[in-house]
């Protein structure tokens, strides 16, 4: 397989190679980190194909250039770990795993540790005179975080955000190295915001640290070469040390060095280095910020980062991101992630032939996964193990289709959901973890799950009822729908049948998208039932609720309410074989009591 080179030794030789490639666009204007280098990443990342990457070279009230958007499109985030196509990563886990055969159960389960422990992937030491990353350095009165570029992402945002930080920890009790993405608010010139969450990695160490009442060591690097940067938001097993994978992915290991006041160690090529610790017993209120759910996520007390140390190299460049409503950089990180993690899913669940987690879904929301079904209730059965597999756990809606539906093609899953779906038995509920980004349960960082069995029955499996098909003079036309449900249901404002009747849709297999006014006095329930009762919608059978200013038409954006605002435990209301789906914002007329963010804008 030919593949591109990713051994960058460091950020600027990445960056000099999308220049040569032609996908980088400089800035060269004075620019402020205070909303406008976000505003213009913004509209760079919904550009056609992701835009460019940015490199801002005057940054206001800075000594240091910025850039955005490096791994924001399909040629950049191969570029950056040098592949032509995603998929060749997953090609290259699946010939490391058929090298490294496992040798036993315990092997099995952890597969990818032990593949790449073997092979020549381990970080190697700095033994140079003075590593870059360490070119000039800053201690005591001389740390100011004020210094840095650091971007001020959305209007509401509490303060400037580091947005991709390499945070290294080390576990007190094995000595395990990790390295996490978590994005550091900037309170003052020495300390920060951390936010690792409740689930993560780089959180069960800082607990190892509470419980023994020690200071728990950490080193922050901002702007490695670009595997290293990946590698970080990686949901790897917590006793694999991230820069292995960075090791495999540029085929070349990682150059570590000593920090120079803690004991931690960093990528000897980074750009900028914070070293520091958190105390076990501090926390402080952090965010608001506009995060990649598309809204604001709400304040919380969070640990606090002190910085003893910032080292950085002679001429740094600092590399931030900006996260918000799907397309954005991020998504081209996660793309990554599915991709390289194909193999190891299948590793633990063989009857899997693909999966596809749609960027609407914001990652933690919904993946479809299509199988090779074999027995009775086998979807139920990868579904259930699907929501015990690591940050997969997190996942809300688990949507399976058999193996000739190809999961990633939304037109045929779809067409499955509108030909095949027996709302009364296709639908599992269940209750699990929830990704603390997520807003639409009730109670924080848990509550409801959905299955959604898509898959053809197999014997043995009581055998989905009849979809009814309503007489041909009973099929009404979109006008007299509309005048007759907005006649009888007060606070209907408006309606869309998908697909299109105009075009060839006969209206049994078609779903209702239809407008409220809400929240208010009227809950989803109450509309839901009044909606069931209508005789002349009794051929759909799901109703999606939305709230009255969402433009039914825009497929992403009905795909990215219904995704994010649902809890499927609540907010889906069933009859025999119909439901409605409410994907509106909720309120205690729904029994939600805690607070609902805010929607990302620059129009404040
Ligand atoms: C740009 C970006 C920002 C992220 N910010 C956070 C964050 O602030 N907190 C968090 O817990 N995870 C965040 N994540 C996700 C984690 O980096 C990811 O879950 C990673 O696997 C965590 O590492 P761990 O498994 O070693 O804990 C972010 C991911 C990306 C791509």
């Amino acid at each position: 397989m030919k593949r591109p080179n990713a051994a960058y030794k460091n950020l600027g030789e990445f960056v000099t190679a999308l220049e040569r490639a032609g996908e980088l666009k400089r800035i060269r204007r004075q620019v402020s980190a205070h909303l406008e280098i976000s505003r213009l990443t913004d509209a760079e990342s919904k550009s056609p194909q992701g835009g460019k990457a940015l490199f801002f070279e005057r940054v206001t009230d800075s000594p240091f250039p910025a850039a955005t958007n490096l791994f924001g499109s399909p040629r950049r985030i191969g570029m950056a770990l040098g592949v032509e196509h995603l998929d060749q990563l997953g090609e290259r886990v699946r010939d490391l795993m058929e090298i490294t055969p496992p040798g036993s159960f315990r092997d099995m389960l952890g597969l990818l540790p032990t593949a790449l422990s073997v092979t020549r992937f381990f970080p190697r030491r700095f033994r140079g005179q003075t590593p870059p990353c360490q070119e000039v350095v800053l201690q005591g009165e001389d740390v100011d975080l004020g210094q840095l570029p650091v971007l001020h992402c959305w209007p509401k945002d509490a303060g400037p955000f580091v947005t991709l930080p390499l945070v290294f920890t080390r576990s007190l009790k094995t000595g395990v190295r990790n390295v996490g993405m978590y994005r550091l608010q900037v309170f003052d010139r020495s300390t920060t915001g951390m936010h690792w969450h409740i689930h993560k990695d780089g959180s069960n160490y800082y607990n190892e640290y509470r419980r023994a009442g020690r200071r728990m060591p950490v080193a922050v690097a901002i702007g490695a070469d670009p595997a290293t940067i990946y590698a970080a938001t990686a949901p790897l097993p917590r006793n694999l040390d991230e820069m292995m994978l960075a090791g495999f992915i540029r085929s070349r290991p990682v150059t570590m060095t000593r920090c120079l006041t803690v004991d931690m160690e960093v990528p000897a090529e980074a750009e900028f280095v914070l070293e520091g610790y958190v105390d076990p017993d501090e926390r402080r209120i952090e965010g608001p910020f506009g995060d990649h759910t598309g809204y604001y996520s709400l304040a919380d007390e969070y640990p606090v980062f002190h910085v003893t140390a910032i080292t950085h190299r002679r001429r740094p460049l600092y590399c931030a991101t900006l996260v918000g409503r799907p397309p954005m950089e991020d998504c081209y990180l996660a793309k990554a992630t599915e991709r390289l993690f194909l193999p190891l899913l299948q590793a633990a669940f063989p009857e899997i032939e693909d999966y596809w987690l749609p960027w609407d879904g914001v990652f933690h929301n919904i993946v479809v996964v299509s199988i090779d079904k074999a027995y009775p209730l086998h979807a139920q059965q990868v579904m259930s193990g699907l929501w015990g597999q690591g940050q997969m756990s997190f996942c809300k809606i688990i949507v399976v289709v058999d193996r000739d539906v190809n999961p990633q093609d939304p037109a045929q899953v779809i067409a499955k959901l509108l030909t095949q779906l027996d709302v009364g038995a296709d639908l599992t509920f269940t209750q699990g973890v929830l990704d603390v980004l997520d807003h639409s349960s009730p109670t924080p960082i848990q509550g409801s799950k959905l299955g959604v069995d898509l898959t053809a029955r197999v014997a043995g499996e009581t055998p989905r009822r009849p979809i009814q098909k309503p007489a041909e003079k009973a099929r009404p036309s979109l006008d007299r729908l509309e005048q007759q449900v907005t006649a009888r249901v007060p606070g209907v404002v408006g309606l869309r049948v998908f697909p299109d009747a105009r075009r060839g849709n006969n209206g049994n297999t078609a779903l209702l998208m239809v407008n409220v006014l809400k929240p208010g006095d009227r809950s989803g329930r109450e509309y839901a039932r009044q909606l069931l009762d209508l005789d002349i919608l009794t051929a759909f059978r799901v109703i999606l609720l939305y709230d009255a200013d969402i433009d039914l038409d825009n497929n992403s954006l009905v795909l990215w309410k219904l995704f994010n605002n649902t809890d499927p435990g609540r907010d889906i209301h069933i009859a025999e074989a119909r439901c409605v789906v409410d994907a509106c914002k909720k309120d205690a007329s729904d029994g939600h009591l805690r607070e609902w963010p805010d929607e990302l804008t620059f129009d404040v």
